[in-house]
């Protein structure tokens, strides 16, 4: 991984930034170098470090954001200018239930790491907006261990529990997809989408 990127995402942990943990960031970056999307899609910007490092990866793709904090937008921004990518990127700034209804582009990579406890509503609409051959990469599919299991939630995790669960009933029943599940960090999907 190139050094200040590195260095950007150290500093982003130290602040408490929300950033794609270790593992899931390799595997993510492992993933979109084998794909090579042209288009991507994330939900969930951040400060732009992912999407800087799928870039650089991918290096002919495009990549849509979308965020609801308008800091951080302007942080994506100038980090997506730090590392010479900001032409090959657009940020919607705003609430991802509302902007993902209304998009009408497809893509050939989709990043899902936004509200968690949305994912199940995003699912049709993202799985939409996949080209065929497209890849579906979800953050925190396993939501803290809790997901799939019987085990006593607490109940501010209880809702999102149950939209990781409905979530990833679709993406592994849906015979258009096939996903594979990895348990590292708070769980990661990849899904294929195989047909229309
Ligand atoms: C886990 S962080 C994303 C990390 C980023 N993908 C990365 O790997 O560096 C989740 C982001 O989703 C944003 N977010 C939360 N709710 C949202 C919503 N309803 N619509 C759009 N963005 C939202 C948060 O502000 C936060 O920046």
């Amino acid at each position: 991984m190139d050094d200040r990127l590195k260095l950007l995402r150290e500093n982003a942990k130290s602040r408490g930034e929300p950033i794609l943990r270790d593992k899931s960031f390799e595997l993510l970056i492992k993933t979109v170098e084998s794909k090579n999307p042209r288009t991507i899609l994330e939900i969930g910007v951040n400060e732009g470090l992912s999407g800087v490092a799928m870039l650089l990866k991918a290096d002919s793709a495009r990549l849509t954001g979308i965020e609801i904090d308008e800091e951080k937008v302007i942080k994506a921004r100038e980090n997506y200018r730090l590392f010479g990518v900001e032409a090959r990127t657009k940020i919607f700034l705003g609430d991802a239930s509302e902007i993902i209804p209304l998009l009408s582009a497809k893509y050939d990579f989709i990043f899902l790491d936004g509200p968690k406890g949305h994912y199940a509503e995003y699912a049709d609409n993202l799985i939409a907006a996949l080209n065929n051959g497209g890849t579906l990469f979800a953050d925190n599919v396993l939501y803290r261990g809790y997901v799939g299991k019987d085990k006593k939630v607490p109940h501010r995790h209880a809702t999102i529990k149950h939209s990781m669960e409905n979530f990833l009933d679709k993406i592994t029943t849906d015979k258009r997809l096939k996903t594979t599940v990895y348990d590292i960090e708070d769980g990661v999907s990849i899904t294929e989408k195989l047909y229309e």
